[in-house]
């Protein structure tokens, strides 16, 4: 026993999401499902119809004389400090005042008041019969526009190791190259939504669809000038959140929650999709430039990347995003020399958020390019080249572990993947019959490739690595458990009811999993960073070792094992509800509160030291495409993967994240595109001009496996690995493969930029 509940070779039960049948039938309830009681309220958003400047004149009488209307929320409303900012405040909830000075216009979609009615039709419509008259400014869109401008967030931030330039210039081989990253919108199934409730005393619950209900707490409470202890927030599920839900529902729970205090109403927003995808973040997009010396075997010997992150309006998570983009510059790849400098670009658009991967995808696609370019360069297998610069695997000597931010990487398992899933996908035999294939074909054309993802697993804020969780256990042997982590569909309330069924010795039908909800755990970090299940895992287990601890004592044993249904220990054996029953009548406490601080992280921002990531998770992915040279249109073949998910929490779950992830990430670079017009309107802003994948986009072979020999170094709940975000990157093979069909039709390496959308191929062909 080593203190993590591991036992050789024991994953958990494959067991479906815990709502999966709830979820297809219909009876899944989400916040605007709730029943709503007589007299709630209900809001719109006024939104920006510019994308710079500023407010000369606002006449909301329409507004306040429409239909149904009872209030118009601006910024004079708001009795606290009117933002909504996570980490910088500099995000005005209301950007209209009316006595006082309007906040200067930030993006076209920026929310200036919001509409309180009987109705929400009757809100929308009125939303829109607001009189103002703006002095715009030319916007600044994107990354070319914030350079000329010198529109920054904060100062470029640099890691650096060794002497880059000197090492690339001694190199004999040398490539340079940029590549241009599109954003993405996360499209949650559910979007964002509110429902704030009046409680006795000036108190206030919020339903919200949050992956951060702490944050939102705080939002509104300083927002309205109440303590934090006044302000409930409550979530059982999300729809999907996908980082979307971290930071942007704040402005919606806050409007929800001011209405609802003025009102004495119980009141809901709930956003229009098209205003959804107009006024919340997305992923970055970036630009990345890179230099790189290596040798004629491929061996990169230095290599210097320039990140350039397109961060939108205001502050948000951009910092701590456009660090992990350069945490994942290395990708799974040694670099003995590096440089990684990264420009933090300000623009009027929405303010650019986490969306799974939070930031790694677009570093982890910079070094994947850069091996493209390396293996055009030299003429070798892109997989040969990827090989000869993977991180030293575990046990091996520390020679080639170092990261350029000073961290070893002590548990490669890179290359074992990537080998295992190059045999079973026949990589090479595919490869060579591919290019025999082309020779013969004028216009379709195939390609194959292979990507790898290390992901570095932890805040890397050190201070979020904590999570507490509160057991309840009943005289008649129920369990009701409650954690920080929230439930947007990755299956984390079964993986953790499974731990705690797994505790107790219970079938995990007997322990029931409630809604996350700050007044039964505090101070919670938001669910994000893929950690949910590893965090909020470790504190329920520790917290039914406290009450296993106490029922042991009651018992007179030292040391029992629990175990279905039973208890058992030297002397003597009884059942879980006798045992629980006698604990009760000798009055001994049957719950108990666990916490939990991730281990040995020590990340030091301003000195750029220390250790960011617990450990590492792993993956490797084998997809093939199908180029119509004349049309630029491509179908995806076949997708093999094979992922390190450590010794599984729930298979069946797992399984799902891998596969999605996947998906989620093709779908960044291939269809998915968001186009801002000159003056900075969102042009997609719906599912008829966004493109994201459907089932016929799937791969048309496809195979996910777990890594049979996955087992986490560190001391992890059960010795598993964290899976959320991952799987994401593992979508960059099918953008390379994409690639290698085009350069097959181009006769010529052809890198693309992304989203490698049918007319971004087009265009690339000679
Ligand atoms: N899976 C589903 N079905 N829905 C989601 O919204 N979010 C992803 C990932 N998988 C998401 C998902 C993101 S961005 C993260 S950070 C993790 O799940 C969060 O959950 P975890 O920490 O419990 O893995
Ligand atoms: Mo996930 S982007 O960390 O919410």
């Amino acid at each position: 026993m080593d203190g993590t509940g591991f036992e050789a070779g024991k994953t958990l039960e494959a067991l479906p999401h815990d709502s999966a049948f709830a979820h297809v039938s219909g009876e899944a309830r989400y916040a605007d499902d709730m029943p709503e009681p007589p007299g709630m309220v209900h809001l719109a958003l006024g939104l920006s119809t510019v994308a710079r400047g500023r407010i000369l004149s606002a006449d909301l009488s329409a507004v306040r004389a429409a239909p149904g209307v009872l209030h118009v929320l601006t910024a004079e409303d708001v009795p606290g400090i009117n933002d909504t900012g996570p980490v910088v405040h500099d995000e005005p909830a209301f950007a209209l005042s009316e006595t006082g000075e309007s906040a200067e216009i930030m993006f076209h979609g920026q929310c200036l008041f919001a509409v309180v009615a009987t109705s929400r039709e009757a809100a929308r419509l009125a939303a829109r019969l607001a009189r103002i008259d703006y002095e715009a400014a030319e916007p600044i869109l994107t990354i070319d526009d914030a350079v000329a401008a010198g529109s920054f967030l904060s100062e470029p931030y640099r890691m650096a190791r060794g002497d880059a330039r000197a090492a690339i210039e001694a190199a004999p081989m040398r490539a340079k190259g940029r590549i241009e990253i599109g954003g993405q919108e996360h499209f949650y199934l559910e979007g964002q939504v509110a429902v704030a409730t009046p409680e006795e005393g000036g108190a206030l619950h919020v339903l919200s669809s949050t992956q951060h209900p702490s944050e939102v707490q705080a939002v509104i409470a300083h927002n309205l000038c109440l303590p934090s202890s006044m302000v409930t927030v409550e979530v059982r599920r999300m729809g999907g959140g996908f980082g979307g839900k971290e930071t942007q529902g704040n402005l919606i729970a806050l409007a929800a929650a001011l209405a609802a205090r003025i009102t004495g109403k119980p009141a809901k927003l709930r956003l229009d999709r098209d205003d959804d995808m107009i006024l919340t973040g997305k992923r970055h997009p970036f630009r990345i430039d890179y230099e790189a010396g290596f040798d004629a075997e491929g061996r990169i010997l230095g290599v210097r990347f320039e990140q350039w992150a397109n961060c939108g309006w205001s502050a948000d998570l951009s910092a701590a995003i456009a660090d992990r983009a350069m945490f994942h510059a290395d990708n799974a790849y040694f670099y003995p020399a590096a440089e990684i400098v990264s420009h933090r670009c300000r623009t009027n658009l929405c303010s650019m958020t986490a969306f799974r991967g939070f930031g790694g995808p677009q570093g982890v696609l910079g070094a994947e390019r850069l091996i493209a370019h390396v293996a055009a360069e030299t003429g070798l297998d892109p997989l040969e080249v990827r090989r000869r610069n993977f991180y030293a695997p575990m046990g091996a000597m520390p020679t080639r572990s170092l990261t350029p931010y000073g961290m070893m990487v002590e548990d490669c398992v890179i290359e074992e993947i990537v080998e295992e899933l190059a045999e079973s996908a026949d990589y090479a035999g595919r490869r060579m019959e591919i290019a025999a294939w082309n020779e013969a074909s004028p216009v379709l054309k195939r390609g194959i490739a292979l990507s790898p993802v290390k992901f570095g697993i932890s805040f890397t804020t050190t201070h979020l690595n904590q999570a507490g969780a509160l057991v309840l256990v009943y005289q008649d042997g129920s369990v009701l458990l409650n954690h920080g982590g929230t439930e947007m569909g990755q299956g984390l309330y079964r993986k953790v009811q499974q731990v705690a069924a797994a505790e107790f010795g219970l079938d995990p039908e007997r322990v029931r999993i409630s809604a996350t909800r700050t007044d039964k755990v505090p101070n919670t970090s938001a669910t994000a960073a893929s950690s949910g299940s590893d965090m909020n895992g470790m504190a329920v287990k520790k917290a039914c070792e406290e009450i296993k601890a106490r029922i042991a004592a009651h018992l007179g044993a030292g040391f029992a094992i629990f175990d279905k249904g039973r208890i058992v220990w030297q002397g003597g054996e009884t059942t879980w509800e006798a045992a629980v029953k006698s604990a009760y009548f000798a009055r001994v406490s049957l719950a108990a509160t666990g916490f939990y601080a991730t281990p040995k992280l020590a990340w030091d921002r301003a000195t750029v030291s220390g250790r960011p990531f617990y450990y590492f998770a792993y993956g490797a992915a084998v997809t093939e495409a199908l180029v119509d040279s004349l049309t630029g249109e491509y179908r995806l073949l076949r997708a093999d993967i094979l992922h390190d998910v450590g010794r599984s929490l729930n298979p069946a779950i797992d399984l799902g994240q891998v596969e999605g992830g996947y998906i989620q990430g093709v779908g960044w670079l291939t269809t998915e595109e968001l186009d801002w017009d000159a003056k900075g309107r969102l042009r997609t802003h719906a599912p008829s001009t966004y493109k994201i994948p459907t089932a016929g986009d799937r791969p048309e072979r496809m195979s996910v496996r777990l890594w049979a020999k996955g087992e986490n170094r560190e001391l992890t709940i059960r010795r598993s690995k964290a899976v959320g975000e991952p799987p994401l990157m593992l979508g960059i093979s099918a953008f390379l493969a994409i690639e290698e069909a085009a350069s097959a039709a181009a006769g010529a390496w052809t890198p693309l930029d992304a989203p490698a959308t049918p007319e971004r191929v087009l265009m690339a062909l000679p």
